[in-house]
């Protein structure tokens, strides 16, 4: 089987490591492609039959989407994948022209073997890229083609609310893939333990790539601008036993991660702190890790303010930090001036796409 496994781009190095750690616990035969064809923010792994032993000693077949769905806390979405192909020059191709050629595709494909034809279904798209073709189109052909193909079997259903199977269509440049998506209509980066929901926050899958490149060992751990408390309750259900701390200098978003926390069952495994991370040393003595999503200028309304809140932090940050920091932001000059100048060295940078923008990372020591 082949899954097309979806996450943000920039961490597809360490989403394929998490993946590839999964797979290894299966004990079936895999391979774990990071980019395939080019295309950022996807893997592909080709995984072999997996099996169990249920409670009455019989061996029974595992459904590695599920298991997929289930543990990753790094992926968006897990589909399985019934074809891909390079439709080369689609981008510069009449909508007609280019419409026909991805249903004359798709007509040809198997479907049948992937929903009965008592089930429901849609077709839920994505698209990126230069085309003269919406999304949209994309659905609405993609859908007809496997409405007229499953029509050979018997009386298809679409229900485009909550359809039994999500065949899911991306073209990406001259990259179309078809496939069943596995994982629903909600993103697994979109966590249920979310009850609160801050303006600015970051996607789970990126908290979980900053603390993999933080690399915690147990020591104490903060994030000093933690608004609704994304870093550190996603460490604390990673199983943590060191101290977390959760700071933040508006009391609501503060309250904010403390339902969050409360609905994710980690309320007793994080400190909150309501208070200003450019004072940082009057509330903690010494942390060994700190990760945080930095405040942007245009989330905050005021972007002068940036370079002195910065400056001011990172001052305070190398009064207490023994180990590493990772930070990511937009204000990619005010966070480089502020780590040079407070004697800290960058041992790692990247991007990582982030709310339609590519944003800036720093390993700090
Ligand atoms: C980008 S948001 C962090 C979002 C968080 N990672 C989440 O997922 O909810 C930055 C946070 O820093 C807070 N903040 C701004 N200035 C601060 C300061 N001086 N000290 C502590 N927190 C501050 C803001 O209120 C905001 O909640």
């Amino acid at each position: 089987m082949r899954l097309l496994l979806t996450t943000s781009q920039g961490i597809e190095d360490l989403a394929r490591a998490e993946v590839e750690n999964l797979l290894s616990e299966l004990g079936v035969p895999f391979r774990v492609e990071e980019k395939p064809l080019g295309v950022e923010g996807r893997l592909l792994a080709e995984v072999g039959e997996a099996y169990y032993t249920d409670g009455k000693g019989r061996k029974r077949e595992l459904s590695v989407s599920t298991y997929l769905n289930e543990r990753s806390r790094l992926l968006h979405r897990v589909i399985v994948e019934i074809a891909s192909e390079r439709f080369e020059g689609i981008g510069e191709e009449e909508p007609e022209n280019a419409l026909k050629r991805i249903e004359d595709f798709v007509k040809e494909l198997p479907v049948e073997r992937y929903v009965k034809v008592s089930e429901s279904f849609a077709v839920r798209s994505f698209r990126k890229g230069e085309h003269k073709i919406t999304s949209l189109d994309v659905s609405r052909t993609v859908g007809k083609a496997i409405f007229e193909r499953l029509e050979r079997f018997g009386r298809p259903k679409v229900n485009l609310d909550h359809p039994a199977v999500i065949f899911r269509a991306e073209l990406i440049g001259e990259i179309f893939f078809l496939g069943i998506d596995t994982t629903g209509d909600s993103s697994l980066h979109k966590r249920p333990w979310r009850v609160y929901d801050h303006p600015a926050h970051l996607k789970a899958s990126i908290a979980n790539a900053l603390i993999e490149l933080a690399n915690p060992d147990g020591g104490p751990f903060i994030d000093p601008f933690c608004g609704s408390g994304t870093i550190p309750i996603e460490l604390a259900l990673r199983g943590y036993t060191g101290e977390v701390t959760c700071l933040e200098k508006f009391r609501k978003h503060l309250y904010g991660a403390k339902m969050n926390a409360l609905s994710a069952g980690v309320i007793d495994r994080i400190n909150f702190i309501l208070g200003d991370a450019t004072k940082l040393s009057e509330h903690v003595e010494s942390v060994d890790f700190a990760v945080s999503n930095l405040p942007y200028g245009i989330k905050i309304g005021r972007k002068s303010a940036i370079p002195k809140l910065y400056m001011d932090f990172f001052g305070e940050l190398a009064e207490v930090l023994e180990k590493r920091g990772v930070f990511i932001t937009t204000e990619k000059r005010a966070i480089e001036k502020a780590i040079g100048e407070n004697g800290f060295k960058v041992i790692h940078h990247r991007l990582i796409g982030h709310g339609g923008l590519m944003v800036h990372t720093y390993i700090i020591e």
